[in-house]
């Protein structure tokens, strides 16, 4: 069988390190396209060779641009690709531009089309991972769900016979960087200047263009960080760190110290570190539950309703709208003391994938 997984933003290289690594485990050829969505070495290069990815087999070299341009770019540069490698299986993840991108061009030329971590619903249509993640899943044709919960919204949107689960692939490389980062007791991740990692601070992020774009929301939320009573580690996307300048927006003001994105094992070594997470990060949310601290999300809804489960996680959609009491209270407030389901599977989730796709691999559109 010969796969090929198309990938371009962070959070589909940590997903994409499990499923190559179990791919090469097995005779299946598996390839891998790199759309170029993301092009900042922190947000890309550090992610293969910190996770031991092999390098992109091709690289569309897309690059950013309003979500037309960016989508038309990679679907029109993946077209030729796809027809002169006619894979087996075009394997596409997660819900951002590429993925909508990899997904047409292969359903357009007759190829079969795997989707991992399908049926992800937030339900709120101004977001662009929504619409991404729904057209991703009415045209592909094996739809991977991480969960239960994933699999329920599948069968309601008439999709139950084209749906398996497969458990989510970010709990086998969470788990197993965390033992890494565990056994090695070297040098802590480089955090921001000002915070001293033997004391409680607040690991934040902050991208989705929801809290980014509205200049008056973004220097809100930003103050209501700043005023926190514990310091704040904010590892400033790109996308944040533009919007900041364009509007002469501060982002290092009172409890907050800036720093750049982490390679991955510096990102979980420093949620370890951390004592709670602010963020409007879908994966983030996932990782400070997997390694057991308390998440804020600054969002109104999450696709990841495990998480909230006996408040490991809590949604604040406006901070700026608490009282200040009431938002420290919140976001300071110590990891329960409950013992976690495992609602996210057992870690062997790529196994599985790899499983799910030989199985199905007869299947044509
Ligand atoms: C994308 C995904 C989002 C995912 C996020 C993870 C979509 C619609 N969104 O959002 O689901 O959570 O990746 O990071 O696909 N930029 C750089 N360097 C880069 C990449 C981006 O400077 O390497 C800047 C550019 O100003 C760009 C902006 O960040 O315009 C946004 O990048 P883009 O890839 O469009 O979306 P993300 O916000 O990263």
């Amino acid at each position: 069988m010969k796969v090929i997984s198309i990938v371009g933003a962070r959070p589909q290289l940590v997903k994409l390190a499990p499923v190559a690594a179990a791919f090469a485990q097995t005779a299946h050829r598996h390839l891998i396209v790199h759309t170029g969505q993301h092009y900042d070495a922190d947000l890309s290069d550090v992610f293969f060779s910190g996770l031991g990815i092999p390098d992109p087999d091709i690289h569309l070299g897309a690059g950013s641009g309003s979500h037309g341009v960016q989508t038309g770019a990679v679907l029109s540069a993946l077209d030729p690709v796809l027809s002169a490698e006619r894979p087996d299986w075009v394997l596409v993840y997660g819900d951002t531009n590429s993925t909508l991108a990899g997904a047409l061009s292969a359903v357009k030329q007759h190829l079969p089309v795997a989707h991992l971590e399908a049926g992800l619903r937030s339900f709120n249509r101004r977001m662009p991972e929504e619409h991404n993640r729904v057209l991703t899943d009415h045209c592909a044709d094996l739809l991977l769900a991480p969960t239960e919960e994933a699999m329920r919204h599948l069968a309601n949107e008439g999709l139950a016979h084209r749906s398996e689960l497969a458990g989510d692939v970010m709990v086998d490389i969470c788990l197993k960087v965390r033992d890494a980062v565990l056994a090695d007791a070297g040098p802590l991740p480089s955090l921001p200047d000002g915070i001293d990692p033997a004391q409680p601070f607040l690991l934040a992020t902050l991208h989705r263009p929801d809290n980014t774009d509205d200049p008056a929301r973004l220097s809100a939320i930003l103050a209501t960080l700043a005023r926190l009573p514990v310091p704040v580690a904010l590892l400033a996307h790109p996308r944040l760190v533009a919007r900041a300048e364009q509007h002469g927006i501060k982002l290092e003001q009172g409890a907050v110290r800036v720093g750049t994105p982490l390679p991955y094992a510096g990102l979980i070594a420093a949620v370890l570190a951390s004592s709670g997470v602010v963020t409007d990060s879908g994966g983030l949310q996932k990782e400070a539950f997997l390694l057991g601290r308390a998440c804020t999300t600054v969002r109104p809804e999450t696709e990841w309703i495990e998480t909230l489960e006996d408040g490991w996680n809590a949604l604040v959609p406006s901070p700026q709208d608490l009282t200040p009491t009431e938002w420290a209270t919140i976001a300071t407030r110590p990891a329960p003391a409950a013992a976690r389901a495992t609602p996210y599977g057992d870690g062997r989730a790529a196994q599985r994938v790899v499983q799910l796709m030989e199985r199905a691999g007869g299947l044509q559109p």
